[in-house]
């Protein structure tokens, strides 16, 4: 009876054995494809980026790509190919670019210069595209994404209404530091804006109110 239960618990952890060396094994099997993947490649990193968040409807604006090889062996016959988002066109510069070999550890850049057509709109530039041979003696292309940026598109208004905001926190000497302060600031910016456009319309009017009146009366006189 006693040896039974012996034997039985021997099978148990015999068992329990085999089960906790079943996922030792396929760990193993994840190493080895590990080290399939050490083969020396080599790796671009691409980062694609504006200076500025805050662009300008109809100005110029310069997007800027920065290639790194982080890998471990030279990228061999790297293209870049970009894309414009819809609210833009471009002015100068080309979207395809051949850079040929970049060693490792090393950066090639490339830039140009778009001007946007529509103003008041967020845009997610697209990110673009880099494809290269990552291993000497083979053909094979490996295909790799930039980093992408969101940019605000300021209309040529709201561009002169954020110099009036600026111009406004220095002229109050940093009075304006809430919220709320910028937001009473930009009311008063408004309403004083509002109260000179309307001044000159109506003076505009009674002008040509008093030219008409003039010509009225020099037609009388030519009678
Ligand atoms: C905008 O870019 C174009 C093309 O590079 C250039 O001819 C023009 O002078 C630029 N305009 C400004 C204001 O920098
Ligand atoms: C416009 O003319 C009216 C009289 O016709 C006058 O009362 C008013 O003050 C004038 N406004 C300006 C801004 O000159």
């Amino acid at each position: 009876m006693r040896s039974v239960q012996i034997t039985r618990g021997v099978l148990a952890l015999l068992l329990a054995s085999t089960l906790l060396l079943a996922p030792i094994r396929a760990a193993d099997s994840v190493v080895d494809d590990d080290e399939y993947a050490d083969v020396q490649r080599a790796q671009l990193v691409v980062r694609k980026f504006v200076k500025e968040e805050l662009v300008v409807q109809g100005k110029n604006v310069t997007v800027e790509l920065d290639i790194f090889n982080s890998g471990l062996s030279t990228a061999d016959a790297v293209k870049l190919e970009d894309a414009l988002p819809a609210e833009a066109t471009l002015v100068d510069g080309a979207l395809e670019v051949n850079f040929g070999k970049v060693t490792v550890g090393s950066h090639v850049k490339h830039s140009y210069v778009i001007v946007f057509n529509t103003g008041s709109v967020q845009v997610t530039l697209p990110l673009a595209r880099v494809s290269y041979i990552a291993e000497t003696d083979s053909t094979e292309r490996t295909l790799g994404g930039s980093s992408t940026m969101a940019l605000y598109v300021m209309t040529p208004v709201q561009q002169l209404q954020r110099y009036a905001l600026q111009a406004g926190a220095w002229a109050s000497l940093g009075f304006a530091r809430t919220p709320s302060d910028w937001r009473n600031l930009a009311i008063v910016i408004g309403t004083v804006g509002t109260a000179l456009g309307a001044n000159w319309m109506v003076k505009k009017v009674n002008a040509s109110r008093v030219n008409r009146k003039r010509a009225a009366a020099l037609r009388e006189l030519e009678k």
